[in-house]
């Protein structure tokens, strides 16, 4: 569910119109509801509380939304966060997310971000390499510092999602292959510093079959009881994220929180250890939109055109994963065409939506792409020389500008002339 809805024959963000922060902010711009985030992240918390031994952390995946407000509104909710960077890691702690709920992933950390991690002294390090068990023993010795580390395992099981955002098959580069997990836990122990206290997975995103997920857990469990017989201490398993949305409104609806707690509660009943969830698309995707104007409408050969303001740099994921994003105008009129929505940037794969069937929209209109809340705004880039989007983000009646449009002027300062010319 989510809190955009049509009042007096206009989108609203909860109460605060599109129109109105259309004409304060300019066009195009993302807009992301402060409900919509504080509902998806409590009910995904209270649908898992009670699993495993103890309070399971649920550390949103920052990488589906790095905006400094929607960290914060996260981490006032008691939030941890699962980073892949330093900059992400930078923006957690910004946005007051405790260090001792962070989780830092990702296949090709740098030693200054591990030492990064070690210096905030984040709850553990989810290590995908052999090669990079030895790099964060080096820089945990350096420091003098225990260091808890998870193995992120490779399950080899195949999510059935789109094969760009699928992580968990044998030939995708993340995790250790499980076959070679007590050897990783053998090589860490050795470590003087390292501390192998867990078991990861992540299997891909936009997951609606939680059959593959299940099978993962499973397998968790098990590495984590053999570990324990090796004489390992394993205190927490992580089952990462994944769990999809629905994108389009005629279509079935993903697994619920509640049924893939279900799930997790059936797997992991009688475990000894904490457990980890790292959702990011489920707590954000819904509860952002980009608003554009449609700049003028045309007819092709056989196409009737919409030109909006909006472009591939600044929502990507229909042009790189012909991903679906619903389309409607902010002030819907009864009629309907079949139209095929673009942008201004020179490619054909600047398309939106290719002869769908969607409400009529003319030149001026307003348009809203929807659930475009997760790996919207932070995929953008300045293709085409465009500003990045401002993100707004609405509170009831109350709504702040959480991250600037940037202005041309500043972009051409980035660069510089070589001295030779
Ligand atoms: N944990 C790890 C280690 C991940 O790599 C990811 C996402 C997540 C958690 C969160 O997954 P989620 O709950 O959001 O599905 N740009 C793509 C999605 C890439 C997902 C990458 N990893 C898209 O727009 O669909």
């Amino acid at each position: 569910m989510d809190h955009f809805e049509i009042r007096d024959g206009v989108m609203h963000a909860e109460d605060i119109s599109l129109e109105a922060l259309a004409a304060k902010v300019g066009t195009p711009f993302y807009c992301y509801s402060a409900a919509t985030i504080e509902r998806h992240y409590t009910v995904f918390a209270a649908a898992v509380a009670g699993l495993g031994q103890g309070t399971p952390l649920v550390a949103f995946a920052v990488k589906a939304n790095p905006n400094l407000s929607v960290l914060a509104t996260l981490a006032r909710l008691g939030a941890g966060a699962d980073v892949v960077s330093g900059g992400e890691l930078a923006r957690a702690l910004a946005a007051g997310i405790p260090a001792d709920r962070i989780v830092f992933s990702g296949v090709g950390k740098q030693n200054h971000e591990l030492a990064a991690g070690i210096e905030a002294g984040i709850l553990q390090f989810n290590v995908e390499s052999e090669a990079e068990i030895d790099m964060l023993g080096k820089v945990a010795a350096h420091y003098a510092r225990p260091v808890e580390i998870s193995i992120r395992i490779n399950p080899a099981v195949d999510p059935k999602t789109h094969g760009k955002i699928s992580t968990g098959g044998a030939d995708a580069k993340f995790g250790i292959p499980w076959d070679r997990v007590p050897a990783a836990f053998a090589q860490a122990a050795a470590h003087e510093w390292l501390r192998p206290i867990g078991l990861a997975a992540h299997i891909g995103s936009q997951l609606f079959d939680l059959g593959p997920v299940e099978d993962t857990i499973r397998r968790l469990g098990e590495l984590a009881r053999a570990m324990t017989a090796a004489g390992h201490n394993i205190k927490r398993i992580d089952c990462g994220g994944g769990l999809g949305v629905p994108y389009r409104a005629d279509q079935p609806l993903p697994p619920s929180p509640a049924a893939y707690a279900a799930m997790v509660a059936r797997v992991t009943a009688g475990w000894p250890w904490r457990l980890m969830f790292e959702p990011g698309r489920m707590i954000v995707g819904n509860a952002g939109v980009l608003v554009s104007s449609v700049i003028l409408t045309k007819e092709g050969a056989s196409k009737h055109f919409v030109v909006v303001d909006a472009a591939m740099n600044d929502l990507l994921r229909p042009s790189l994963y012909n991903a679906w994003h619903d389309f409607r105008a902010v002030r819907p009129r009864a009629e309907r065409c079949v139209a095929t929505i673009v942008g201004p940037i020179c490619e054909t794969g600047d398309t939106f939506a290719d002869d769908r069937d969607v409400e009529a929209v003319g030149s001026g209109d307003l348009v809203a792409f929807m659930t475009a809340g997760a790996y919207g705004a932070t995929m953008a880039s300045t293709y085409n020389s465009r500003p990045l989007v401002p993100e707004v983000m609405v509170k009831g009646a109350q709504w702040s500008v959480v991250s600037e449009r940037n202005q041309p002027a500043a972009m051409l300062a980035l660069d510089a002339l070589a001295p030779w010319l």
